[in-house]
């Protein structure tokens, strides 16, 4: 949780990096026995899965694989039936509910999903400042502030201004990261942020995650068709399967010399 102080009458907050200890390469989110089910169907069978800090993992797998389910438990939005998850050594969900400390490290997780979700009557400010100020009681000029170096991560600082349907696709998707990054995440999900992208513009988008892994050791957890990215930028590559993690591997490893039927036919059908 952002450190709140009280300073006078205005409540301060103290950068909400300083309460997230796992520095790169130690684990940050660990899941155990993820189970989940919709209408009597076993969406996530029991799903082991764990993310180190700094770490690119993209995610694969065949539609109603259950990758998109798997990112919204991470991020708070759906509760597991059944298991656990530890967040930065934390249990944060536990006998089917979040924890107390889920509050204190819910700030620490942002997500952006594939289709724009900014706010298309309030310009590209607005719509960065808008969480910060309520969640973090950030005052004006100090979430204008932090916009301003969120939209420079992204490359669209010429954009304060801008309303959401003067830009283009990928820019939007560059200012939903700049929006997600206003809370100073330690884990970014992305779900399939580019795939409404021509591939040239998602190459791009896909270029501000790998700067922000190396530049701000952020870790990403992305879904993704984009094998060229997988292969190049991901640390992991974490293949779903009928609500299973069938391989969690190196790239090499998963493309080049997996044994995995199942992950041999999914990366040609996405291949050719
Ligand atoms: N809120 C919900 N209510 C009912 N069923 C759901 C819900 N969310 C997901 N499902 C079902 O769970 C299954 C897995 O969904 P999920 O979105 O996790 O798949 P996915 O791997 O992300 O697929 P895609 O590649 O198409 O996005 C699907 O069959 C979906 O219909
Ligand atoms: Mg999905």
């Amino acid at each position: 949780m952002s450190q709140l102080t009280n300073t006078g009458s205005r409540r301060r907050v103290e950068p909400a990096s300083s309460t997230i200890t796992a520095s790169h390469g130690e684990i940050l989110v660990s899941a155990r026995g993820l189970q989940k089910s919709f209408n009597d169907r076993m969406i996530l069978k029991n799903v082991d899965f764990d993310m180190l800090a700094g770490d690119i993992t993209v995610i694969i797998g065949k539609s109603g694989s259950g990758k998109s389910t798997l990112l919204r438990a991470l991020a708070g939005l759906t509760d597991p039936d059944a298991g656990r998850i530890v967040f930065d050594g934390k249990v944060v969900f536990e006998d089917e509910e979040r924890t107390d400390d889920w509050r204190d490290v819910e700030s620490h997780v942002g997500m952006v999903f594939q289709t724009y979700t900014l706010w298309p009557h309030m310009d590209v400010l607005a719509n960065l400042t808008l969480a910060p100020r309520k969640r973090l009681g950030l005052s004006a000029a100090e979430a204008k502030e932090r916009a301003e170096v969120a939209l420079a991560e992204v490359g669209m600082s010429q954009h304060l201004r801008s309303r959401p349907s003067q830009l283009s696709g990928g820019e939007r998707q560059r200012v939903a990261i700049a929006r997600a990054l206003m809370m100073r995440p330690k884990l970014l999900l992305c779900d399939e942020i580019t795939s409404a992208l021509d591939p040239p513009v998602a190459a791009e988008v896909l270029e501000v995650l790998r700067r922000l892994k190396q530049e701000e050791g952020i870790a990403v957890a992305l879904v993704t068709h984009d094998m060229a990215f997988a292969s190049k930028a991901a640390d992991r590559v974490v293949f779903f399967h009928e609500g299973e993690i069938a391989v969690n591997a190196t790239p090499d490893e998963a493309f080049n010399r997996s044994t995995n039927p199942e992950l041999k036919k999914f990366v040609d059908a996405v291949r050719f």
